[in-house]
């Protein structure tokens, strides 16, 4: 009887969680709920496509725009960073917003400011817009500075460098066959559908919990040639499968969008890794630490997971930088510290060596 039980909201979630732990602050609940309503606008958004014209690149009086990553925005890239910030300055819980479409961060200007921080990626997996696969948008909360909060100062790029591990929440949404909500206000993973008839996030993954072993592994294969060693080592050995070292066989999945990625991982466990690589010297990484490995750390940390840059916890990272890039490799527990363990083992001397180049399932 699909219809016929009662479901909590993320309102009376939210609510709930505050009255079980009381010493938390419930302060961001507000906050939130309207991140979950900037969401359900983008999903809308997303959903109608090229009905509503929005698919494509954003163009407007200057011609295409490019963000502070290199990277032209699309339409829905400029859309749900506007909707964002629209239904989440009113508030007056924000002292500042940063994200991945904006050179440097957001002020609130001529509204009450309040104590926190709101850092985000509007649209993640922009490269699946125009062909209709799962994207999300991607969010982190942390408490502003005290002298921030004390004097109503304008925020500085300084005041979000904070390690994940001081995030208050984080979670994203998933604009997938159903539109998802996927939170953690630091006790445990909830995850919600959204009931589009009632137009409510409805609590239907109370507890998500992530496998601590996995048989299903995501990484972008087409830059094998740039991996460092212990990666590359790390998916010969599930490539090598049943007769390899691993002893059984792996799947390999990559959807090009990491929150979807670590939304299959929240569900049903697996590893994730866009590594550092040799590619781009100039570049720690593909993504972002705030406004990507953070948030989605977190996620997986309170799922039971754990996230890392292959040396050391991601979540203990001290943001030089917003826009700052990072090795990331995410998912179930123990396949995430034995990269780790692949990354502190001493190299064998001929992967420092060109002339004496490893042979793998990539490179013959
Ligand atoms: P964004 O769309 O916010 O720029 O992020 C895209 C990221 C991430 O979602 C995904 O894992 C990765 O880029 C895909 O990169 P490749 O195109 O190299 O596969
Ligand atoms: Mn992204
Ligand atoms: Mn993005």
């Amino acid at each position: 009887m699909p219809f016929s039980s009662p479901r909590t909201t993320l309102t009376q979630y939210l609510i709930e969680q505050r009255r079980r732990y009381p010493h938390a602050s419930g302060r961001f609940n507000n906050l939130i709920l309207d991140v979950a309503l900037a969401c359900k606008a983008v999903a809308r958004a997303v959903a109608q496509g090229r009905l509503a014209d929005m698919h494509g690149l954003h163009v407007d009086s200057e011609g295409v725009r490019v963000n502070v990553q290199g990277e032209t925005q699309q339409k829905l890239d400029v859309y749900a960073n506007q909707t964002m910030i629209e239904m989440t300055e009113n508030s007056g819980h924000l002292a500042g917003m940063a994200s991945e479409e904006m050179p440097e961060p957001w002020q609130i200007i001529d509204r009450p400011r309040g104590k926190h921080l709101l850092v985000f990626d509007p649209l993640d997996g922009s490269s699946n817009i125009d062909v209709n696969m799962t994207v999300g948008s991607i969010f982190s909360v942390l408490r502003a500075p005290e002298d921030v909060i004390g004097s109503g100062r304008d925020v500085k790029a300084e005041d979000f460098f904070q390690p994940g591990s001081s995030q208050l929440a984080a979670g994203y949404a998933l604009y997938g066959p159903s539109t998802m909500f996927v939170l953690s206000v630091g006790h445990g993973v909830a995850g919600f559908t959204l009931d589009p008839n009632l137009g409510e996030f409805m609590l239907t993954h109370p507890d998500i919990q992530i496998p601590p072993d996995t048989q299903e592994f995501a990484i972008n294969a087409s830059n094998s040639r740039f991996w460092e060693p212990p990666v590359k080592r790390y998916v010969d050995e599930c490539l090598a499968g049943k007769t390899g070292p691993r002893g059984k066989d792996f799947n390999m999945r990559w959807i090009a969008s990491m929150v979807a990625e670590a939304h299959r991982i929240l569900m049903r466990g697996g590893v994730f890794m866009y590594p550092r690589d040799t590619k781009d010297p100039a570049k720690a990484g593909r993504l972002r630490l705030l406004y990507e490995a953070n948030p989605i750390g977190f996620l997986m940390e309170q799922a039971g997971g754990r996230a890392s840059t292959g040396h050391q916890g991601a979540l203990q990272l001290q943001p030089q930088d917003l826009h700052q890039r990072i090795g990331l490799v995410f998912g179930s527990r123990n396949e995430v510290e034995r990269i780790e363990r692949y990354h502190a083992e001493p190299q064998p001397l001929q992967w420092h060596n060109p002339l004496f180049v490893e042979r793998s399932l990539f490179i013959d």
